[in-house]
């Protein structure tokens, strides 16, 4: 879908589908009433009839007949949008497209209101406007068609320059490819999407000035004594992969960040076998390894001053006859001692390898992105990701970051009390704590490995997959953290 800034008279422009977001206080007021004198009273008396009051996420579809130039009028509905940040637009510009996408319309307007012809709206306008277009149908072998319009235009009331706003629109390009690329990294079938699979699709998709990609094998692994991922891939017929990618910006970077993804490619628990039905899903196990490649897909073109690390440990947890078993012992590269209770507790083994790498490269700070526990959907549901941190600025920056992107993410402490769960009478720590507090020591593991480097642990378990349709996104991979980590980055 392309996507155009243009000057427009909203009640003569020539269009399938005007739609015109509306606040709570706007119905009836200024482009609404001017459009409902034009349609003879035909669209509010459908106001009234519908019961439609803008609430966010609503719309009111009124097919035009003629009396005007645009063949339907969608009002979309913003709630009480004073109060929020981007994400209310995003939402609406998904829901333009949705609603444009049920009439066939080849081409929508967007009416920005004049108020609201800013970089930020225009931006999020546009990137929920194509995150809506993602679909994954590469294994339908007919029904690939939607409605989706060619090109959406952005309606702007004023003349003059818009080129700050076609670079706004631009950037929503960006993040939304990084977004994608991630969504169909997850969405691959599993004994498609191995290890070597997404070495070889961060090597086609991570090029650009500044980018390396590197893929170390088994051999390189045993070498670089990356004691976790080697025992989780032990139960497996595929061989593991790390890749290491790494951005150097043209000028002098001010910072360097670590971004960390689990990239379990498929998880059936290993020895510690799971059922049936937790296992149909498991698929989408290397959404954090996605996130990061997403992420780093873009860096080329949105060159942020920074000097990003992207560290992606991967293999499957399977339970072949050498698996690991439950009481084996793993000794990481940072001395530490580790048993294994549970080999379903695997994403904190191959990540502590990664942990003590990146914090080898002294970043000033690190960024991991795993689908790591059941026990944070319990806590947080499918729509917020939990927040660990051993650094309140980072945690405080990443909140701001995500809520901008229309990421929840929700602060969950490290607390201390829960350290004992993870002690072990015959190594230093096991890699389950047996109580309830599930994420939180999943977390702490993994604060036993990043030294005293800032730190932020995001569990993407809820949010990194939808069970189903989402405006902004149908069901299955989500990409969840890529346009939080990019806000992150181009703020730095
Ligand atoms: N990949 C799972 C976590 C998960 C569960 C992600 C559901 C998405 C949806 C992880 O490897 C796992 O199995 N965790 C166990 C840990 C337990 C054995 C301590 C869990 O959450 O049950
Ligand atoms: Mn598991
Ligand atoms: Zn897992």
């Amino acid at each position: 879908m392309d996507i155009k800034l243009r000057e427009i008279a909203p009640l003569r422009v020539q269009t399938a589908l005007l739609a015109v977001p509306v606040t709570d206080k706007g119905l009836g007021e200024g482009l609404v009433r001017r459009l409902d004198r034009q349609l003879k009273g035909k669209l509010n008396a459908l106001v009234k009839r519908s019961g439609f009051t803008a609430r966010r996420g609503t719309s009111l579809l009124v097919a035009t007949h003629g009396a005007m130039a645009a063949g339907h009028v969608l009002l979309v509905g913003l709630g009480k949008h004073e109060e929020d940040g981007p994400h209310v637009w995003r939402v609406a510009g998904a829901g333009a497209v949705k609603e444009a996408g049920r009439v066939w319309a080849d081409e929508a307007v967007f009416m920005l209101p004049p108020d609201q012809q800013t970089e930020a709206v225009v931006g999020a306008v546009a990137e929920g406007a194509l995150l809506n277009t993602y679909r994954f149908t590469k294994y339908r072998s007919n029904d690939k068609r939607t409605g989706q319009p060619r090109t959406l235009v952005l309606g702007r009331t004023a003349s003059g320059s818009s080129a700050a706003l076609t670079r706004a629109a631009k950037r929503a390009r960006l993040a939304v490819s990084g977004v994608c690329l991630a969504r169909d990294l997850v969405n691959e079938p599993p004994s498609t999407a191995t290890a070597s699979y997404l070495s070889e699709q961060a090597r086609a998709h991570c090029r650009g000035e500044g980018l390396k990609v590197e893929v170390w094998g088994k051999r390189k692994i045993e070498q670089m004594k990356l004691a976790g991922l080697l025992a989780v891939n032990q139960g497996s017929r595929e061989e593991p992969r790390f890749i290491y990618m790494r951005y150097k910006p043209k000028g002098r970077p001010q910072k360097k960040v670590a971004l960390i993804g689990k990239g379990i490619t498929f998880d059936s628990g290993g020895l510690s076998l799971k059922p049936a039905r937790s296992m149909e899903t498991m698929k989408l196990d290397m959404a954090g390894a996605a996130a990061v490649i997403g992420v780093m897909s873009v860096l080329p073109e949105l060159a942020p001053n920074v000097e990003v690390l992207g560290l992606v440990p991967t293999t499957d947890n399977l339970p072949d006859g050498g698996a690991q078993k439950p009481g084996d012992v793993i000794r990481y590269l940072n001395g530490k001692t580790v048993e294994v209770m549970n080999t379903d507790a695997e994403g904190r083994l191959i990540l502590a390898d990664a942990l003590v790498l990146a914090a080898r490269e002294k970043p000033d700070c690190m960024i991991n992105l795993a689908t790591l526990t059941g026990a944070c959907i319990v806590a947080l549901g499918n729509e917020l990701a939990g927040l660990f941190s051993n650094d309140a600025e980072l945690a405080g920056r990443l909140v701001e970051c995500g809520r901008d992107a229309g990421e929840g993410l929700w602060q969950l402490p490290l607390a201390a009390e829960y350290r004992e769960d993870i002690k072990s009478h015959v190594a230093d720590i096991k890699n389950v704590g047996g109580g309830s507090a599930g994420a939180i020591t999943a977390a702490l593991f993994l604060q036993e490995f990043v030294s005293d480097v800032p730190w932020a642990h995001l569990d993407i378990a809820g949010p990194a997959f939808a069970g189903k349709d989402q405006v902004t996104c149908p069901k299955g991979g989500t990409g969840f953290g890529v346009r939080t980590l990019l806000n992150l980055l181009s703020g730095m």
